[in-house]
């Protein structure tokens, strides 16, 4: 196998149309995202007929645009990468067709990529050091799973959601506070005026399972406590809100991190997904993890919120074990990790 692997990959499960070219799994020599979120604003959260058909107006001149970035002819890669699952079925298919038609033109190797270990493997970008094992918090607006990666490609779920992801639940409560799509970057905004612990909002714990997640309860005492203040006519400090509705979902965040690293004895820690790009909750995590003596990492905000450069990185991975995909590849919407 040649040393230099270069992979050219492809996201597109929600909102973003993006390519990038993936050196060895951890050099970016190119990283185009083409955002809808302008698009989307303006019905307030991702409308997936109209995401499927930007996504085809758009997707091969993204992945024009990447390679030229990265100053790579077709002939010179090693594979196509594409996420295939999970996501919006529509939008994953555009992907996929593209990858697979790239591919078959090209003479080249398709993998395909779970989007979950996309946003894992972030991690690795940046982080030369960083190897299996570690655990990994993926928060992101449809996913909050606590990964255990037991080595490259290998993952075991120690806890996920049981209704709301983290994201959506910043994007709910935006919307109730009016401040809009996507609800995360705004929060996080608005919540540096006000104090966290203004208002003492719900922490959910599952008895049975400690590492699993639940927001639905948070969403719905944020709602009641904005509806009990209008029925009152009174005056409601949103930062205020913001602030404390971010730290509650920090505290449940950090703590089940921490527990699920200290339960399967990992010193190794990541986080991962548009959420982990919140600092609130990225430095809030940092801290607890510095406190006890693990070593704790992070992507940059450019590579936590979706973007194909983390398809890539996971790729290689996937491609240096021998695992590639026929053409018969489809979008999965509801893909499992690691067959869980
Ligand atoms: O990873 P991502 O781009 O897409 C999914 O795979 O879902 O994550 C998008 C989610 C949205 O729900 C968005 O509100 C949230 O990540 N997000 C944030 C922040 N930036 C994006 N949540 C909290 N704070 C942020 N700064
Ligand atoms: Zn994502």
């Amino acid at each position: 196998m040649n040393t230099q692997i270069k992979i050219l990959a492809i996201e597109s499960s929600c909102d973003e149309t993006a390519a990038a070219v993936v050196q060895n799994g951890r050099e970016v020599l190119s990283n185009v995202i083409y955002s809808q979120i302008e698009l989307h604003k303006l019905y307030g959260g991702v409308v997936p007929e109209i995401a499927s058909r930007k996504h085809i107006e758009k997707i091969n001149q993204v992945i024009r645009e990447a390679l030229a970035q990265a100053d790579t002819s077709l002939e010179q890669i090693d594979a196509v990468a594409v996420t295939y699952g999970p996501g919006l079925v529509g939008a994953l298919l555009v992907g996929v067709a593209a990858a697979k038609a790239v591919a078959f033109a090209a003479g080249k190797p398709l993998v395909g990529v779970h989007h979950i270990e996309g946003h894992i493997s972030a991690n690795y970008i940046e982080h030369p050091d960083l190897e299996p094992p570690f655990l990994c918090l993926v928060a992101s607006g449809g996913h909050t799973h606590l990964v255990k990666v037991t080595d490259y490609g290998h993952y075991q779920i120690l806890g996920q959601t049981r209704d709301d992801a983290a994201g959506e639940a910043f994007d709910k409560v935006a919307r109730a506070i009016g401040l809009g799509y996507p609800g995360g970057p705004k929060i996080e905004k608005l919540a540096k005026e006000g104090n966290p612990d203004a208002i003492d909002f719900p922490r959910a714990k599952m008895a049975d399972s400690p590492y699993d997640f639940s927001f639905s309860g948070l969403k719905s005492a944020v709602l009641n406590y904005l509806n009990g203040a209008a029925m009152k006519n009174e005056a409601v400090n949103k930062a205020d809100v913001a602030a404390s509705f971010q730290k509650a979902v920090s505290d449940v965040l950090v703590q089940n991190l921490i527990s699920g690293a200290q339960a399967c004895q990992m010193n190794q820690v990541a986080i991962a997904g548009g959420v982990a790009s919140n600092q609130t909750i990225r430095k809030a995590a940092e801290r607890a993890c510095l406190e006890r003596g693990f070593r704790f990492y992070y992507p940059s905000p450019v590579f936590c919120t979706d973007n194909a450069a983390m398809i890539g990185a996971a790729a290689y991975y996937e491609y240096r074990a021998g695992v590639t995909h026929d053409w018969s590849l489809n979008a999965v919407p509801n893909l499992k990790l690691g067959g869980s």
